[in-house]
């Protein structure tokens, strides 16, 4: 039976060394904790660290039997393995550039990135000695990113999921990293991207298409002739687990002893894992600003802070221990009691039923990270109030605020905001936090962990079918031949071929696609044939063409459809078409040209085109929306069409359409074979306007009405000339 193989860094437990014997026990960590409690479904295994150092086979082989017992797989690290990939170049340039502290904290060393790639290669290695046909593998996080490209290489049909846990950062930072390329292309041999929101898939889309040579369709991705889907899941937790553990025994005493401790008092809490990101430091200036501005707090709040140990070897998290104990220290120097101190600090991790227990009694739960891809504890939280109260006070820099807006959402930088945030929150009334914790609950319980495992594998069983249909819709194989076949039989064919991108290549200036000797000789094998008639349909000037192709046996129409010449004859324009409307759209088009370096205006008898191919990548699109909305009712108004096209804007007279001018040739006469070949938008006219027994060919991988694709104008001379072949063969 197939079987889904997580992968991560770390394991969701760790071993531990006691008494010379080695201990289980969970790990700490979002990726952990939320995916630990459900992993072990059917046949399922998990490859991993378990998080030490272990030197001897003999040590290797009994910890490696003890975790197999429980589905899990571990990867071994050296020390070196652990200090130049683990630390190095994932702790110390990933994780610090992807939240946004590139330029305090990322350092970037050779050694560090040649560790990450070997690791990497390590893990791959583990992967496959289980992994077999059919098998799902769901690889996480950051440590692991060139994972999927190397399952890829070595499996290229089995289905990878990769998903990322931190925020995937704006382009601006990412590009800093020299391994840039490197990086984006290990994930791309994923089939499903998932990331918490959708801001990480924008961040993500916009960096790879500007980083690698790669084509974008909304959130899909076409590398390698591969369509990989990307999308946000924002993670769940296990909702159940939270909101009946406060029922248990165990539980209930400890939360009996945190209301006899705390009695009379309100109780704020904050759990992290030591990190920078975590705003800790600054949740605890807050807390120390509202006791030196509102004294009469002092003796009526407490804020129990639980820093959990991680990265105890990279040096910004021993300099932020050092500080954050500081700091706790001196607030508690300075307003301490008799009977009461402000700060209950803890530099440890907690087993689960005392972190219940806390959430359970705490009055408001202070989440306030930096960044953060999600954050966990904030909807361990929500799913612990079995009785609707308490109040979250959550960061907008949490991916998990896009959800929980009816927290009393922050920015973690604004400490005053912060502490006035706090009061807020321990004067609000019950039915308040009743309304806004009912609505919280709901939304954790829907989109717990359960729901976010099934909506990513469903979503990537959707990617690879849409993969698979994809390849069957690739004139290759069999049925590239079965369209061979069938030319080869017909005795009346007409044949439509756009030109750019479809016969030729994009180029920087226009006037630089013009066709090629091996294009000449193609055309001239096709034309020769005397059951092909070939029709050139093309957005060009009608000059441009006629200075192209003018002397060859061809059809040509030019502009959309707007102007037409048989074979040897002059040229013809649909009649009653109007231009006058160029005086007072040109104007218009300038300002675009004056505003957008790199952009200009094409002029055609009827239409006007806006390109703006060496335009700054990015600021081309935006005008070009900027534009569409400018002229959508000026242009109704006249009669016009926008239609985008490859790096372009085209406004030209409604009237004139490629699919109007290739339905009225075929209406002319019986063919027995129609094909058509197109790369733009304004192809898909044509496709749809030729009849159900047409053979219509896009070209490039993109969504489309064409039956068939094919990926570059070099696979359609390809094609070309094998269908001029066919009929040579069948003459012989
Ligand atoms: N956690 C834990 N032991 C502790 C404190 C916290 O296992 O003593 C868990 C907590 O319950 C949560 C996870 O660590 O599930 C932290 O996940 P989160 O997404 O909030 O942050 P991350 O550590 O992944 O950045
Ligand atoms: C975050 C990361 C996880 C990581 C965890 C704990 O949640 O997304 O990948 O496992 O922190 O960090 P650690 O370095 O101890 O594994």
């Amino acid at each position: 039976m197939p079987k889904t193989i997580i992968v991560s860094n770390r394991l969701p437990v760790k071993i531990t060394q006691a008494d010379g014997e080695y201990q289980l026990s969970p790990s700490e960590g979002g990726l952990a904790t939320g995916l630990g409690s459900i992993y072990k479904q059917h046949n399922n295994v998990w490859i991993g660290w378990p998080g030490i150092e272990v030197n001897s086979d003999e040590d290797k082989s009994a910890i490696t039997e003890k975790l197999k017992e429980i589905s899990l797989m571990p990867v071994f690290l050296s020390q070196q393995e652990i200090s130049e990939y683990y630390e190095g170049f994932s702790n110390e340039v990933l994780w610090p550039v992807f939240h946004y502290y590139a330029s305090t904290y990322a350092s970037y060393k050779q050694s560090n990135w040649d560790h990450y790639r070997e690791v990497n290669q390590k893990f791959c290695d583990e992967i496959l000695k289980v992994a077999k046909a059919g098998d799902t593998i769901w690889i996480h996080d950051y440590q692991l990113l060139l994972l999927p490209a190397l399952v890829r290489e070595v499996m290229p049909d089995v289905s990878i999921g990769f998903f990322l846990h931190i925020p995937f950062p704006s382009n601006e930072m990412f590009r800093l990293i020299p391994w840039r390329s490197e990086l984006l292309e290990g994930m791309l041999g994923a089939d499903l991207l998932g990331f918490h929101t959708f801001d990480d898939v924008r961040h993500f889309l916009s960096t790879v298409t500007r980083i690698l040579p790669v084509t974008s369709s909304s959130n899909i991705i076409t590398a390698n002739d591969r369509s990989i889907v990307v999308e946000s899941f924002p993670m769940g937790i296990d909702d159940k687990k939270y909101g009946s553990l406060p029922l248990t025994q165990e539980v209930i005493e400890q939360v009996n002893q945190i209301k006899e401790a705390f009695k009379d008092t309100k109780l704020i809490l904050s759990i992290d894992r030591l990190d920078y990101s975590k705003g800790i430091l600054q949740r605890l200036e807050a807390f120390e600003l509202l006791l030196k501005l509102h004294p009469e707090y002092i003796g009526k709040i407490n804020l129990y802070m639980i820093v959990v140990p991680s990265r105890e070897n990279v040096p910004q998290y021993v300099h932020l221990h050092d500080q954050i104990d500081k700091k706790a220290g001196s607030i508690n120097a300075l307003y301490r009691t008799m009977d009461w101190s402000p700060v209950h600090y803890y530099y440890r991790s907690f087993p689960i039923e005392m972190l219940s227990a806390l959430y359970y009694s705490a009055d408001v739960c202070l989440v306030t990270p930096m960044r953060d891809g999600m954050n966990l504890v904030s909807k361990e939280y929500v799913a612990s109030r079995v009785n609707n109260d308490g109040v979250l006070i959550l960061s907008e820099m949490a991916g998990a605020s896009k959800k929980l807006i009816d927290a009393i959402i922050v920015n973690p930088n604004n400490i005053g905001e912060i502490c006035r945030s706090i009061i807020q929150a321990i004067k609000m009334p019950l039915a308040e936090q009743r309304e806004r914790m009912t609505q919280m609950r709901q939304n954790v319980s829907k989109f717990n962990i359960a729901h976010w495992v099934k909506i990513f594998m469903e979503r990537l069983k959707e990617v690879k079918q849409l993969q698979r249909s994809m390849q069957t819709r690739h004139v290759s194989g069999t049925t590239g031949q079965s369209i061979i076949n069938r030319y080869a039989k017909t005795k009346n064919r007409i044949i439509f071929l756009d030109y750019d991108g479809t016969l030729v290549d994009f180029k920087p200036n226009i006037a630089q696609a013009e066709p090629d000797k091996q294009l000449y000789e193609l055309l001239s094998l096709l034309t020769e044939d005397p059951a092909n008639h070939v029709v050139l349909i093309s957005g060009r000037k009608h000059e441009n063409l006629s200075e192209w192709f003018g002397n060859k046996n061809i059809y040509l129409i030019a502009e959309h459809g707007a102007w037409f010449r048989q074979q040897n004859t002059s040229w013809h324009k649909i009649s009653g078409l109007s231009d006058a409307w160029k005086q007072d759209i040109y104007p218009l088009l300038e300002t675009y040209v004056d505003r957008t370096p790199g952009s200009f205006i094409e002029e055609k008898t009827y239409s006007l085109v806006w390109h703006y191919r060496k335009a700054q990548k990015g600021l081309g699109e935006l005008r070009a929306n900027e534009l569409a909305n400018n002229l959508k009712y000026l242009a109704s108004d006249k009669g016009l069409q926008l239609l985008p096209g490859d790096k372009v804007l085209e406004i030209k007279n409604m009237e004139v359409n490629k699919g109007k001018a290739a339905a009225l040739l075929v209406d002319k006469n019986d063919y027995d074979f129609i094909i058509a070949f197109g790369d733009d938008y304004t192809d898909e006219d044509i496709f749809k306007a030729l009849p159900d027994s047409a053979i219509t060919i896009k070209v490039g991988s993109n969504i489309s009405a064409a039956k068939f694709y094919l990926r570059n104008p070099g696979e359609v001379r390809r094609f070309l000339l094998d269908l001029t072949e066919s009929t040579v063969v069948q003459d012989k």
